[in-house]
């Protein structure tokens, strides 16, 4: 038995939302009268950390994790079709010298950049690895073994943070 009293009772947590909606609303900062389009998110629904930025570099944001997961889509097709050409044309766009640029960098945080390495550096070392290997039997088992390290990083990093757009 556990000694905390109605550990699953599902009252617990909407009597903890209601009041926190209460309070903000008492204190005037409800998401809907502060915060401008596209972040209105109460951080008790969405506790991630919010990443605040301009327009612009929240949408290149947002492109680039598209660029990434097309990546990773053409680069299991390519790797299903055992096609080097295609594998390392998909790999390309998601490697470091296709990272974000310096000016949009320095809007991130510092925890944000370790992860952020972590993915281009991943889909370089498969480059490598594809150039290393190409043709050879193991490969297929190397570009998966590697892309799954890889989603690790991506899945890290939307656990940690979401992007919102700040006034300019
Ligand atoms: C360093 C942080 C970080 C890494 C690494 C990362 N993402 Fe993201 N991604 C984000 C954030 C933040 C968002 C926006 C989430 C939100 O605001 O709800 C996002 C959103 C997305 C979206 C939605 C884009 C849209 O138009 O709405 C896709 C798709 C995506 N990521 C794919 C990926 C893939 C695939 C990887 C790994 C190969 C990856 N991301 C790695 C931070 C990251």
């Amino acid at each position: 038995m556990t000694p905390r009293p109605h550990p699953t009772s599902p009252r617990l947590p909407s009597a903890h939302l209601l009041w926190g909606a209460a309070m903000a609303a008492l204190l005037g900062c409800t998401p809907a009268s502060k915060a401008p389009a596209g972040s209105a998110v109460d951080a008790s629904l969405d506790p991630r950390t919010a990443v605040a930025l301009p327009a612009e570099a929240q949408q290149a944001v947002l492109a680039e994790m598209r660029a990434l997961l097309d990546a990773i889509s053409n680069t299991l097709a390519a790797t299903a079709a055992a096609d080097t050409t295609a594998l390392l044309a998909a790999l390309a766009p998601a490697g470091s010298a296709a990272a974000a640029d310096p000016g949009l960098e320095a809007l991130l945080p510092p925890e944000w950049h370790a992860l952020a390495e972590r993915t281009h550096g991943g889909f370089d070392s498969i480059a490598t690895a594809v150039r290393r290997n190409a043709g050879a039997p193991g490969l297929k088992d190397t570009v998966l073994v590697r892309l799954a390290e890889v989603g690790g990083a991506c899945k890290a990093c939307h656990e940690a943070f979401r992007v919102t757009v700040r006034p300019t």
